[in-house]
């Protein structure tokens, strides 16, 4: 049985092992070792290459495979490699770093592909030349930008990938997939991206995300019930220049892209040469704006997509330069004064992609999947009951001038109020009877609302009965509101846990753990004091400022950022879900989607109506 060094140190280029066996093959000899850091092919990694020198002879290894517990080095051999002797294995460094790099970025892709469509079941992965991760499933193939955004924000994040040993029970209760066949003669591992779920691994891995450089997804291959994503990761070369601390603000590279237009538009015009002759000379890759291309990675990300517009443009004006100028002629058409260049690209057809409010709602409904919550859904027209009245808000409290309330002329409603005993209420069998009309009592016979918040949700589940409750509601809410911070129509999203013994350190934890998850691993939440009466007690929840990290900038108080409210479900509120309050108990939060979502991207809106503007120049950017 072999040894397997790779697996505990991916990044030994060599060692000292014995012979075990050394076999002639034909025209090649198969050597066993005792042990190897040669990786055999396997997993969808290509297999190393590398030599191994003994004091008689060097053997040249061309593949490495997997034979029963054995690995087998495949060489050519000058001289002799003695058996039971000490040899000095050399792996090709260049060709294993960039395996490495590659099928690390192979399981970045798949994170951010199930952050995309967590629907999709795995099935196997190719990390060699051409690189993809297959699934069983089929996928939109407008989906390509959002899952390379993932895939590079999480480049971005520089997280830690870390390989552990484990038994099969182990792996079993930790893996987020488990593939058809585990190694028989290999010991199992998991490997984890960040606080992402495990994921089974034999591979040889890189140390963190930056080693990898930026991801492209080139394509997405739908076949009739599987879909294979196409990813490729930047040289190592590439990947060393990219980041390479000389990052370039993004003014001062449109300045140079400006500079190098003008220049290029003066020697069109003072050029003789032919326009194929120009666009090669002022656009293709050894041109200055083909090099100024290839450093758009060291503008920092978020102005990235600006500037590549500000490329464009320039390209573009470049071109119309060469095509305008009468001394330059085609070699297409010489003698037509109006010419077709065939070999220019085509138009893309515009691409769309979800709506920023739908891509949040998918990622945060993920992550709390993650630990054990469920999306659900419930009215977003309900009884006053619900959004007020069970939350402790009877008609005459003050606390509900908080919501600026829609309500709804219900044509079922009674004229009077009963008090108290069920009964059917008038409107059985209207075609716009609201949900659990005609099932429940006269509490749910009142006013109508536009849901204000997504707190309604929190009685209605517990009606349900299932328990212990973790929920996730994320609904559309309505205030009658509209100006540069507010929206008619929001979004929130309400959390709710309802078991035996919950405590706030458990609220603590779920908003931690979401913080890091959505926001990164370096931010930290506080809860401060605060009032609400549907919980007891209550907590506005503060983050810590991304831009300053908690240091105090000018966008923050003090490094501190309120994002949302949460708090202990009150005994009263349990009661009207038909629980008892003395068994039972758990803690809630509700937050707006619209300021998690812009506080991620990191957008300061001057108006937040923007966002349902429907204007694709502005939409486009997320
Ligand atoms: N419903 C509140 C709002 O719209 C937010 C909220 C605060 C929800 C505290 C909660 C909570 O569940 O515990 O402003």
């Amino acid at each position: 049985m072999t040894e397997l060094i790779y697996m505990t140190d991916s990044y030994k280029q060599e060692l000292m092992a014995r012979v075990v066996s050394c076999v002639q093959k034909g025209n090649w000899w198969e050597i066993v070792l005792d042990k190897t850091i040669f990786y055999p092919q396997g997993g969808g990694q290509p297999s190393d290459k590398g030599t191994i020198k003994g004091k008689h002879g060097t053997a040249t290894v061309k593949h490495v495979r997997m034979q029963d517990d054995e690995v087998v080095h495949e060489c050519s051999i000058e001289g002799t490699i003695e058996i039971g002797k000490f040899v000095e294995c050399t792996i090709d460094w260049n060709t294993r770093y960039q395996n490495m790099r590659v099928h690390s970025a192979g399981h970045v892709v798949h994170e951010a592909v199930r952050l995309v469509a967590p629907y999709l079941d795995p099935i196997k992965g190719e990390h060699g030349k051409t690189a993809y991760i297959q699934y069983q499933g089929s996928l939109p193939i407008d989906k390509k930008t959002r899952i390379e955004q993932q895939a590079n924000d999480l480049i971005n994040q520089n997280l830690h990938l870390k390989t552990e040993f484990v038994t099969l029970d182990e792996l079993k209760a930790r893996a987020s997939y488990i593939p058809e066949h585990l190694p028989k003669h290999k010991p199992l591992r998991i490997l984890s991206i960040g606080e992402y779920p495990p994921i089974p691994d034999g591979g040889t891995q890189v140390k963190t995300t930056n080693e990898i450089g930026e991801i492209t997804i080139p394509s997405i291959d739908n076949t009739v019930d599987q879909v294979r994503v196409y990813y490729t990761v930047a040289s190592e070369t590439e990947n060393k220049d990219a980041t390479a601390d000389q990052s370039i603000a993004a003014p001062q590279f449109i300045g140079l892209l400006l500079d190098a237009e003008r220049e290029a538009k003066e020697l069109v015009a003072e050029s003789d040469k032919s326009a194929e002759e120009l666009r090669i000379m002022l656009l293709g890759p050894k041109s200055e704006l083909g090099r100024l291309t290839k450093q758009i990675r060291q503008v920092p990300a978020a102005d990235r997509a600006n500037v590549g517009v500000v490329v464009n443009q320039v390209k573009q004006s470049i071109e119309q330069a060469i095509c305008n100028n009468p001394f330059t002629h085609s070699p297409i058409h010489p003698s037509s004064d109006s010419w077709i260049d065939v070999t220019l690209p085509g138009n893309r057809p515009p691409e769309g992609h979800l709506h920023i409010v739908s891509q949040a709602i998918m990622e945060i409904t993920r992550i709390f999947e993650r630990i054990g919550f469920t999306r659900v859904r419930h009215p977003e027209v309900d009884w006053d009951w619900y959004a007020f009245e069970s939350l402790n808000m009877p008609p005459e409290s003050p606390a509900r001038d908080e919501w600026e309330t829609f309500f709804i002329q219900y044509p079922g409603k009674p004229k009077e109020r009963h008090s108290g005993g069920r009964r059917p209420i008038e409107s059985r069998g209207d075609p716009i009877a609201p949900p659990n009309a005609g099932l429940q009592d006269d509490r749910k016979t009142g006013q109508m609302v536009l849901t204000p918040h997504t707190s309604n949700g929190q009685v209605r589940e517990m009606e349900k009965g299932k328990l212990p409750i973790r929920m996730i509601n994320i609904a559309k809410c309505y205030r009658r509101q509209s100006d540069v911070s507010h929206v008619p129509m929001l979004h929130q999203f309400e959390g709710l846990y309802i078991d035996k013994n919950v405590s706030i350190g458990d609220l603590k934890g779920v908003i931690d753990y979401f913080f890091k998850q959505y926001y990164g691993p370096e931010r930290k939440s506080r809860l401060r004091p605060f009032h609400f009466q549907f919980t007891e007690p209550s907590f506005e929840v503060d983050i810590n400022c991304g831009v300053c990290l908690g240091r105090g900038c000018k966008f923050c108080k003090e490094g501190w950022v309120e994002l949302a409210g949460a708090g202990m479900v009150h005994p009263t509120v349990i009661k009207n879900g038909g629980l008892d309050p003395q068994v039972y108990n758990g803690f809630a939060f509700g937050w707006g989607i619209e300021r998690v979502a812009m506080m991620k991207s990191g957008t300061q809106l001057d108006d937040i109506r923007l966002l349902y503007s429907n204007d694709v120049r502005f939409l486009e950017q997320f």
